[in-house]
């Protein structure tokens, strides 16, 4: 084991700051826009460093150490995951799941799904009330709403199958043990989350979260140190026996003992039905074919089903591929040649290639709700929704007007407050990992397994509960993704890497933000690859939403109001702007020509990029 003061996370002396300056806040620069993107000469091998961005500066600071240490891409996604499980815990998670994607340098990219899977008692029966409709909030604020936790076999396996074995587990653990065991700071983010009523009010319910984020019935403030001895004791376990070291003993019976208890406090809508040991012991990750698209040269490589998002990010890049988005790039650089200013495609799309990427976000959106689903269980046909003939079948069918009545691929015939979290590594040997992980909603089910510290999820509200009935997201579904025991909910998150050429790793990315992630992907990929803009300005750039129902398209605020009054007037569009919304919080990494990496953390939330010396 490499020796240094992160084996000893324990011992010593105290507090966050010993932790911050034990995590390397000292060795590290800020990410950078680097040099000249027009130096072809340079041999494209691999980058000059490694990178790390995630939801909070001290999550990356723990992945930038862990490179540092000789850790490669896997070691540092893993140790920067479990410090999220500390530090952000709106999101990051030991009770939640996920995907990852591991695409190394060269070879074959891999991807795990380690998302929930529905407790073998379960039916849809427990969410309906006598006439058969959806109890609102069960999927979200009860036992019902939680899935077996994928996370902790989740993270061993990425590091048990690509870690390069030079830090054992328990170096990778020891970070978020300190920052658990010690303390860290509360940030804005997370005063300001836990002020929210939605999530005030499911944390409040359970004593004890109510008795960590609400000490004496108030919210913890920024700059308070937030100490969670239990959850050190539960990461000490997993860190010296692995993923086994969860799903049976003492933190599985935590687990169990935790919902019989909050289903009590319900007054047993679950009674024995309940998860049980057996659930627990019963949890199996599984790896995945990753899905495999081509854009314009480039090699997209993203999270296939149970995740929608692949499917989503690949259909729409197909469509638009057929359409001269190119026009509006070229505009924009003779404007400025002309030196005029470049008018309404300043922030990059034109009108016109909005309302194609629109039109193109609804159909992919038709798709999912009639036909993805957990592949264990239904056979999503995605040959037939990626081939050329439906994909100019789509193109096709895209007008000068909106067309909200779409309809899915036939064989021969919104609530506040969400919070995923997802983070990108690469490493200097050029490997990269994408890796997207939830609760669900903000906090999760707000029930915190007592005796371990741990929030559990609500992620079965991911499944389509009844037809035509939307989960919080506003998202419908149908058979396809209907709950059944041992399923997994259907996802939106879309963990992506571009290879060049199918070559060299150019692009690591991903995004909270519930079906907002795969059009954060989406358009942030875009305006990179079409309009070749840089990744911050890409990042930072005004983003919108279609999700097919409904039926109008969402937008932040900053679309100049030009393009809007096209959209309206010329295409037909319903355009609802959200001057107070952010929509995604993307976190990526781009291997720039000269091949420095450029890393950005999305300005709408309080997360970090950093690049190592
Ligand atoms: O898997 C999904 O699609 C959702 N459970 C993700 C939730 C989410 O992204 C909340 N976000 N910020």
């Amino acid at each position: 084991m490499v020796k240094s003061p992160l084996s000893d996370p324990v011992g010593g002396a105290h507090g966050w700051l010993r932790s911050a300056l034990l995590l390397g806040l000292l060795g590290l620069v800020p990410a950078c826009r680097a040099a000249d993107p027009f130096d072809q000469n340079e041999q494209l091998a691999t980058p000059r460093r490694g990178a790390v961005v995630a939801e909070h500066p001290l999550a990356a600071q723990v992945g930038v150490t862990i490179l540092n240490m000789g850790g490669n891409a896997a070691d540092a996604a893993v140790a920067t995951a479990l410090a999220l499980a500390v530090v952000y815990p709106q999101a990051g998670n030991l009770g939640g799941g996920g995907f990852a994607l591991w695409v190394p340098h060269e070879g074959q990219p891999w991807s795990l799904d380690f998302r929930e899977t529905t407790p073998a008692g379960y039916g849809t029966e427990l969410y309906l009330d006598a006439k058969g409709a959806v109890v609102g909030d069960r999927s979200l604020n009860t036992p019902l709403g939680v899935g077996v936790p994928g996370s902790p076999q989740g993270l061993f396996e990425l590091y048990k199958t690509h870690g390069s074995k030079s830090l054992r587990f328990a170096a990778l653990c020891a970070p978020a043990i300190a920052l658990a065991h010690d303390g860290f700071p509360v940030d804005s983010w997370l005063a300001r989350d836990l002020r929210k009523a939605s999530a005030k009010g499911r944390l409040m319910a359970d004593p004890a979260a109510r008795g960590l984020f609400y000490p004496g019935g108030e919210p913890l403030s920024e700059g308070e140190i937030l100490v969670q001895p239990a959850l050190a004791r539960t990461l000490e376990r997993y860190a010296r026996g692995g993923q086994a070291a969860f799903y049976s003993g003492p933190t599985a019976n935590a687990v169990v003992r935790t919902l019989i208890e909050a289903d009590k406090r319900l007054g047993h809508i679950v009674g024995d039905r309940h998860m049980t040991t057996q659930d627990l012991a019963d949890y199996r990750v599984q790896v995945r074919k990753p899905l495999v698209g081509w854009f314009r040269g480039h090699q997209v490589i993203s999270m296939g089903p149970p995740s929608s998002g692949g499917l989503a990010l690949l259909q729409v890049l197909a469509i638009l591929d057929g359409f001269p988005l190119d026009d509006d790039r070229n505009k924009v650089r003779r404007d400025q040649a002309l030196g005029l200013p470049a008018a309404a495609e300043a922030c990059g799309l034109s009108a016109r290639s909005t309302h194609w990427l629109v039109e193109a976000m609804r159909r992919a959106f038709a798709d999912r709700a009639q036909h993805l689903g957990d592949p264990d269980f239904v056979d999503v046909p995605l040959n037939k929704l990626l081939a050329p003939e439906w994909i100019a079948d789509r193109r096709i069918s895209i007008g000068e007007r909106s067309n909200p009545g779409v309809q899915a691929w036939r064989a021969a015939a919104p609530r506040e407050s969400f919070q995923t979290t997802h983070l990108s590594v690469l490493d200097k040997h050029g490997n990269a990992v994408s890796m997207t992980t939830t609760l669900n909603t903000s906090f999760g089910s707000g029930i915190l397994v007592a005796d371990a510290g741990f929030l559990l999820n609500n992620e079965l509200d991911d499944f389509s509960l009844a037809p035509g009935v939307p989960n919080t997201y506003g998202l419908i579904g149908a058979e396809a993704n209907r709950l059944l025991p041992g399923k997994r909910p259907l996802s939106s998150m879309t963990p992506t890497v571009i290879r060049e050429g199918g070559g060299r790793v150019s692009l690591v990315i991903g995004s909270p933000g519930g079906p907002r992630i795969i059009t954060a992907v989406m358009q942030v990929v875009l305006r990179v690859l079409v309009y070749e803009q840089s990744l911050e300005d890409a990042i930072t750039a005004p983003r919108l939403h279609q999700q097919w129902k409904p039926e109008w398209t969402r937008l932040e605020g900053g679309w100049p109001a030009s393009v809007l009054e096209t959209l309206e007037s010329q295409h037909g569009q319903e355009l609802r702007v959200e001057p107070k919304s952010k929509f995604g919080s993307v976190q990526a990494i781009q291997v720039l020509n000269n091949r420095e990496p450029a890393a950005v953390s999305d300005p709408r939330r309080g997360g970090r990029a950093m690049v190592q010396p």
